[in-house]
This record gives C-alpha cells, sequence and structure tokens, in this order.
C-alpha cells in the first residue's frame, strides 16, 4: 500500500502496529518505517525500512513501478530500523546505485555484507540532478547518529528529514492535520527517548533547515509536516534551547510507603510556592519514556527511594541510568527516602547528581523507618526550595 505525498512522491514504508519497544524506549502506540518514492526521470528511493518489513516495502514499490527501473536508492541514516532492509532492497532493486555519505557506507559495511553494492558516496551539500528535480544532500551528525544527513528537493520545497521531526505512532493516517494533537505529543516524547542528548547538534540542524524553503518535511517516523510545519519546528527549537517550565519532577521509589511519605511531602511543598508545578511519579507505575519525557522540559528533580540492602531500590537506578544518557535540562535536585538499620538509597542518589551536575537544593532529606513530623517538616522545607528554583529557572 502506497500513499501519495505530492506531485508523484509517495509514501511507500511500513506501519508497525505490533512495535512496543524501541532499543528500551516503550512505544506504546506502535510506530512507522516511512520509506519515500520519487517518480521522475530518475527514480529514487529514499530509505528503506526494518529488515522484517522489506517484502511490504518492495510491495508498495512494485505497485507505483518496476523494482528493476529504481536507479538511486538513499540511505539518510544507517541506524537499523531503516538499514537493515537494504541487503533485500539492494538485491531486488538490481539497478540501484546506493546514495550516502562516507561515514555511512562505512557504518553499513560494519553491518551488512555490502559485495555488490554500487555506490555513489556524497559530500555535504552536494546535488544530484534526477530529471525535473534535484537531491540536496545535508549532512546532520548527531541527529541522530554520527552519519545523519537530510536530502532536501528544492523544486518540491520538500525535506526527507530523517528521525528529525519524527514520532513512534502507528496510524493509517499519513499527515500532520490528520491526527496533529497525537504526532506533537509523539514527537515530544520522541525528541526526549532520541533526540534530547544533542540540543547544540539539533539548533544547528534548526539553522541549516531554517535557510531551506520548506512546505512539505517528511521524517522517517510517523505524519509527514505540511500543515503545522511552524508548530513542530517552534517545538524543536524550544526543546533543544533547554527552555524548562516551572516545574519540579519528584520521581520516587518505596517498600513500605515511608518514601512515598516524604514525596507527597516535597509534592505539598513545591506548590507552597506561587506559580510552581510539580509532577509525582511512582516508578514502578510508569515507563522509563514517560519519565524522561516529563523530565525534557523540568529544571528541578527530587529522586527517592527507600534503602534496600544499602542501596536504592534497582528501578531507581535504572531512572538514573536513563537519565544520565539522555540528559534532561534538570540542574538542581533532591535526594530523600527512607532507611531502617543502615543508610544507603539517599548517599547513592547524592553521589550520583554529583556525576550528572545537578546541584542539590539541600541535604538528602531521610527518615529512619517511618517519617515523624519533624521529616515531612523537612521534607515539605525541601520541596519549597524546589518550587522557587523551578519558578526561576523558568524566568532564564
Ligand atoms: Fe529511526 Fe535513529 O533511527
Amino acid at each position: 500500500m502506497h500513499t501519495p505525498i505530492k506531485n508523484n512522491i509517495s509514501w511507500v514504508g511500513y506501519v508497525d502496529w505490533t512495535l512496543r519497544d524501541f532499543h528500551g524506549y516503550d512505544t506504546p502506540r506502535g510506530g512507522t518505517y516511512n520509506s519515500y518514492l520519487i517518480q521522475d526521470e530518475k527514480i529514487v528511493l529514499v530509505d528503506a525500512v526494518k529488515g522484517l518489513y522489506v517484502s511490504s516495502l518492495l510491495e508498495n514499490i512494485a505497485e507505483l513501478v518496476p523494482l528493476e527501473k529504481v536507479d538511486y536508492v538513499v540511505c539518510n541514516h544507517a541506524e537499523l530500523d531503516h538499514s537493515s532492509g537494504l541487503p533485500v532492497v539492494m538485491r531486488k532493486l538490481p539497478n540501484a546505485v546506493l546514495v550516502c555519505n562516507a561515514r555511512c557506507q562505512k557504518t553499513l559495511s560494519a553491518y551488512y555484507d555490502t559485495t555488490g553494492w554500487r555506490w555513489k558516496i556524497v559530500e555535504d551539500g552536494e546535488k544530484l540532478e534526477i530529471g525535473r528535480r534535484t537531491l540536496e544532500f545535508h549532512f546532520t551528525p548527531m541527529v541522530h547518529w554520527p552519519e545523519s544527513m537530510f536530502t532536501y528537493v528544492p523544486e518540491e520545497k520538500l525535506l526527507f528529514s530523517m528521525d528529525a521531526f519524527g514520532q513512534h505512532l502507528a496510524s493509517s493516517e499519513r499527515f500532520d492535520e490528520e491526527i496533529l494533537d497525537e504526532a506533537l505529543r509523539e514527537a515530544k516524547t520522541y525528541y526526549a527517548n532520541i533526540v534530547m542528548p544533542y540540543p547544540k547538534q539539533v539548533l544547528k540542524t534548526l539553522e541549516m533547515a531554517s535557510k531551506l524553503d520548506l512546505e512539505t518535511v517528511c521524517p522517517s517516523h510517523g505524519v509527514v509536516w505540511r500543515k503545522h510545519l511552524p508548530e513542530i519546528v517552534e517545538a524543536y527549537s524550544r526543546w533543544a534551547s533547554g527552555r524548562v517550565e516551572p516545574k519540579v519532577l519528584i520521581l520516587y521509589d518505596t517498600m513500605w510507603e515511608s518514601t512515598t511519605m516524604l514525596a507527597k511531602a516535597i509534592y505539598a511543598g513545591v506548590l507552597d510556592v506561587p506559580g510552581a508545578t510539580a509532577q509525582l511519579f511512582s516508578i514502578r507505575t510508569c515507563t522509563l519514556a514517560d519519565l524522561v519525557t516529563a523530565a525534557s522540559d523540568a529544571g528541578c528533580c527530587a529522586i527517592g527511594s527507600s534503602t534496600q540492602n544499602a542501596v536504592q531500590m534497582p528501578m531507581v537506578s535504572a531512572v538514573m541510568t536513563y537519565f544520565q544518557g539522555l540528559k534532561p535540562p534538570v540542574k538542581h535536585a533532591l535526594a530523600f527516602g527512607s532507611y531502617g538499620w543502615g543508610r544507603g538509597a539517599a548517599e547513592e542518589i547524592t553521589a550520583w547528581f554529583e556525576r550528572v551536575k545537578w546541584e542539590p537544593v539541600c541535604e538528602p532529606v531521610k527518615c529512619i523507618y517511618r517519617p515523624d513530623d519533624a521529616a515531612l517538616a523537612a521534607a515539605r522545607a525541601a520541596g519549597k526550595l524546589l518550587g522557587e528554583k523551578a519558578v526561576e529557572m523558568a524566568k532564564e
């Protein structure tokens, strides 16, 4: 099944309604691997799909042109969700030349046996005439991998933006105006879980893209942006700028609810500050993807855990590891938690704050077995400090 996008440019990808995990990122809404076919004097396939779904891709192409008529396959990004179909694609499209940059060629050659592939290696800014239209290649390193690039078609004002502006969202709809709220919501989740570690490179990519005359942006995942392009570009610019909401994130795990009591007192303390808001997550009831998305616009975060065998509870470690890699814009923090005969959790969390350069607003808030009134008052006071910082940070 294919979908016309614009003037003989068609979507020929795969909608994966079963996808629930993308290398550790929970994807409850499924996903898509978008490939596009340009029919001009030359026939060009832009990006492939995951290897499992390559037969659908080939069927979709064959609805439009015989497979032997495809002249070029552009690979904008070597990650396996787009490239693992390439070995079959290059075998089944016997006359196709693979177009990519030198770094992408090196990566593809590490993953696959590329014997017999014919290559066209392009430089940043290089153009390729395909008839009535031109392909322009613009490198976008680290959005999402070092070899990533955009392919721009100036005559159509259309950009193939690969992972950028994507969403993991299975849908029968292909365009932004059809499911705008979901697309924007999932784009934020996608940004937080995939793109967030490299804000400087995102801003550089946005600056490059701002010089292109754009009407249509076709990412490698999710819907095509055409009616609401300014919204998604503005959102990317906001997310990459590190601007935060006046919000405190409170994350905790608990054995017997004492740490929950501290978390709720911290929450109340945040709300004592006019203008501050708080989000409270018991982490075993949430996904890592949801937690880091909530952190993507938070400047302040409290992390709490009961002490279990002299350290924090295991899911707290998982959250910290996930956050360490994705680097949400948090700057101020608080460790808290209960303990019994031996301490450990709040101390481990505090040591981790040092590693990720989150500055504690005060000493960890701790209690032995059950928080008494003094511990709850200390938690509330610490929450207030975090709330004040959150409001300050949102004004920066
Ligand atoms: Fe859609 Fe970075 O792969």
